[in-house]
């Protein structure tokens, strides 16, 4: 009966902790003094670090902490328990992580781990064999952690991150793989348990000249998409998500852009954001939506400070339709034919198919579906990976849609035929991704191909022959056919400061295997090798998608001209946006606007890793 009630007790004062983020309770506003410091000048060239004189004393992070009634952490890396040298070895809390972890959501809700660990410098590397002298060092995680679960933590940590000139970082579930959620020497605002949810049936946007009137959702930063799917069912209702249900739907899924099975319907993450709570640099809570601080409801759908909670838009409940077939080129054909997988010797016919499957993606956003495909080596030989995902149709109506791509791959000799059944469900019923935390994050790049790509036929031609030859040199071709089009985004008065280039893509690509190189073990010559022949590989995608870009989310850490190609002709504004309202620099991660004024040193040269001090250029 006891760990009955405690854990009731511990629900429902989480219940009560959430309830304190209503975003219209009366804010707890620090000090004046405490929230707008003179900018300090000269302001120091790099950040303060760990042992210098600058960096606060116990006695200050103690007050800090009294400040923000003891929820400030300081944690060594999980994989400290796997050191004998270090004060946290445990064997046993050892063999979970080596074996259990990431089949569950350790990594998601560990206060500073994140899912790829490479940016962090691998000074604390998780491993089987640790010798008895190997060391483990906090490397880029932050040495403290602010959990909060007010905006009022939030405000302090900012304040104090900024009087004492402290790099601050922000983690929610560390699903980022460029590095933007860690940092060496930093003081880390955990977003994860911002966890509150509020359903509003009839909604009026404030600001000027009839906004977005209808149901929304009052949204803490913190929420997971299984848990905003939980309330979409409630509710009955449906808020449009990230395929992996870990992710975190309104912290950077929403700030990167956010693309989701829903997307050629109702437009990217940001398109659904109405209002949104944030703290700013200098230590303020502020409301931004098209009336009010309008420059930060533009910057922060697309890059900026930190959001505490967010008010988005309520679409009706939808099913999701999803067919899928895959084929494959190999030495001897599969019987029996046809089938939902066949087999085929004609490595013409493959490639054709492959052409034949990618051409129909402008059939299926078109149609306000989402195609997900995988292209990869498969033993001797390639396999083509098919998932059609159509919101709202049925069944036989997938079955339908889908005829045209199935006759021509059969005219083309692949004897695709028989498919399974459709699999049809609530859209936020789907579970199949809940948990987990897979794999350590790769190393990856991105481009997304616009409308052209597709309807030039020359463009064409030029993209799938460098797609294929991706797939030749061993990597994944992955591509997620979606059109987030101004027009399915619903929001005609209000451009958010998303990559403008989404708006006419109908792709969204990733080449994944970084030419299999192993980042926990390769040196750093393997990994500077392993970057330029991607970059070689993506240079005629670049060249056959003119005026594409790139999606911030889930794109390469170094990607050459990074501002062009995640921000568009948005880099501009942003960046002055984020001088004005941060001329200190509190926010600072790599690929963000007015990033390029800083660098993090000491890290042999390699651009993603967080194990270094923090300095300007
Ligand atoms: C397995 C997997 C599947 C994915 N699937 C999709 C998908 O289907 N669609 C898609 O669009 N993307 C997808 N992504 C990419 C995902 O959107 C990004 O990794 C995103 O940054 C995750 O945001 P997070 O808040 O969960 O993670 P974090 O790594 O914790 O946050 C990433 C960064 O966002 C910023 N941030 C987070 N919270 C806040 C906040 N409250 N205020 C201000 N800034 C904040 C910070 O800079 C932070 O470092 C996927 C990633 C993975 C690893
Ligand atoms: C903050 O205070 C709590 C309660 O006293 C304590 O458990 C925690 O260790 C403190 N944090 C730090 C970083 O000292
Ligand atoms: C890992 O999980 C298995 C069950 O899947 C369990 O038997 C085992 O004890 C776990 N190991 C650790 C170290 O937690
Ligand atoms: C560990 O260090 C000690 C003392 O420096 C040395 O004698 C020993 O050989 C080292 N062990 C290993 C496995 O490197
Ligand atoms: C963080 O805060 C939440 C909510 O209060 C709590 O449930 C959780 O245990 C805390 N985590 C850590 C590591 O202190
Ligand atoms: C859910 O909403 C839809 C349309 O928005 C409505 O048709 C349906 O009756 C609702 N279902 C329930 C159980 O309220
Ligand atoms: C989803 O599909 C099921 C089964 O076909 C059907 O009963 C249900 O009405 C559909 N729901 C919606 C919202 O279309
Ligand atoms: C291979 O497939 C192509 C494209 O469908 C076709 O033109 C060609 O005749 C096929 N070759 C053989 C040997 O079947
Ligand atoms: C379809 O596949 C099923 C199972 O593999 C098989 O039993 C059936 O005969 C096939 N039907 C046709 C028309 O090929």
């Amino acid at each position: 009966m006891r760990p009955l009630i405690s854990i009731t007790f511990i629900l429902f004062s989480h219940v009560l902790r959430s309830l304190a983020l209503r975003p219209n309770e009366a804010q707890l506003e620090l000090s004046p003094a405490a929230a707008f410091p003179s900018r300090p000048q000269p302001q120091p060239r790099c950040k303060s670090f760990p042992g210098d004189s600058s960096w606060p004393s116990p006695a200050d992070w103690n007050s800090l902490n009294q400040t923000l009634g003891d929820v400030l952490l300081n944690r060594l890396p999980p994989a400290a328990v796997c050191y004998p040298s270090s004060p946290n070895f445990n064997q046993e809390a050892c063999n979970f992580l080596l074996n259990n972890a990431t089949r569950t959501t350790f990594y998601f809700d560990d206060p500073i781990t994140v899912q790829a660990q490479w940016p962090q410098g691998l000074t604390c590397p998780l491993s089987r064999n640790i010798g008895a002298n190997a060391t483990c060092t906090q490397g880029g995680f932050p040495v403290y952690v602010v959990n909060a679960t007010t905006p009022r933590h939030v405000q302090a940590a900012v304040n104090f991150a900024r009087n004492k000139n402290i790099r601050l970082i922000i983690k929610n579930t560390g699903h980022d793989s460029s590095g933007r959620n860690i940092g060496a020497g930093s003081l880390s605002v955990w977003t994860h348990y911002l966890k509150g949810f509020e359903f509003y049936p009839d909604y009026k946007q404030p600001g000027p000249g009839g906004g977005y009137r209808g149901p929304a959702a009052w949204v803490g930063a913190g929420l997971q998409v299984w848990e905003a799917f939980e309330q979409a069912v409630r509710y009955n209702i449906t808020l449009p998500a990230a395929s992996c249900l870990t992710v975190g739907s309104y912290g950077g899924w929403i700030g990167g852009g956010g693309h989701s099975p829903l997307s050629s319907k109702y437009g990217l993450g940001v398109d659904q954001v109405l209002e949104l709570k944030v703290v700013t640099a200098d230590g303020r809570y502020l409301t931004a939506n098209p009336g009010e601080n309008g420059d930060l409801f533009f910057a922060l759908r697309g890059g900026g400070p930190i959001i505490t909670s967010a008010i988005v838009k309520a679409h009706p409940p939808i099913n999701l339709t999803i067919a899928s077939f895959n084929f494959n080129l190999g030495t001897s054909p599969s019987t029996p034919i046809p089938s939902p997988n066949p087999t085929i010797v004609n490595s013409t016919a493959f490639w054709a198919g492959f052409n034949a499957v990618f051409a129909f993606g402008i059939t299926t956003v078109d149609a306000g579906g989402y195609l997900w495909t995988n292209a990869l080596p498969s033993g001797p030989g390639f396999s083509m990976q098919v998932r059609v995902q159509l919101p709202g149709f049925s069944p036989s109506e997938a079955l339908t849609f889908l005829q045209p791509l199935i006759s021509q791959l059969n005219v083309l000799g692949i004897p695709v035929g028989n498919l399974t059944q459709p699999t049809t469900e609530l859209y936020s019923a789907q579970t199949a991704s809940r948990g987990g935390g897979s794999s350590p994050g790769g190393y990856f790049a991105s481009r997304l191909f616009p409308r052209k790509a597709y309807t030039d036929p020359s463009l064409f031609a030029a993209a799938m022959s460098a797609a294929r030859a991706t797939v030749e040199a061993g990597y994944t071709f992955h591509g997620l056919n979606l059109s987030p089009t101004l027009q399915a985004a619903g929001n005609p008065r209000q451009k958010p400061g998303v990559n403008p280039v989404w708006r006419d893509a109908v792709m969204h690509a990733d080449v994944f295997g970084f030419g299999n190189i192993n980042l926990g073990t390769a040196s750093d010559q393997e990994v500077a090798a392993a970057v330029e022949r991607l970059h070689a590989l993506m240079e005629p995608l670049k060249q056959a998608t003119p005026g594409g870009g790139a999606y911030v989310n889930e794109a390469d850490p170094v990607e050459p001209d990074w501002q062009r190609s995640f921000y568009g002709g948005n880099y501009g504004r942003l960046r002055e946006i984020k001088e004005r309202r941060d001329p200190w620099g509190v926010f600072w991660a790599p690929t963000t606007p007015g990033s390029e004024g800083w660098r993090v040193e000491g890290t042999g040269g390699v651009l993603w890793r967080q194990n270094g001090r923090l300095c300007r250029t």
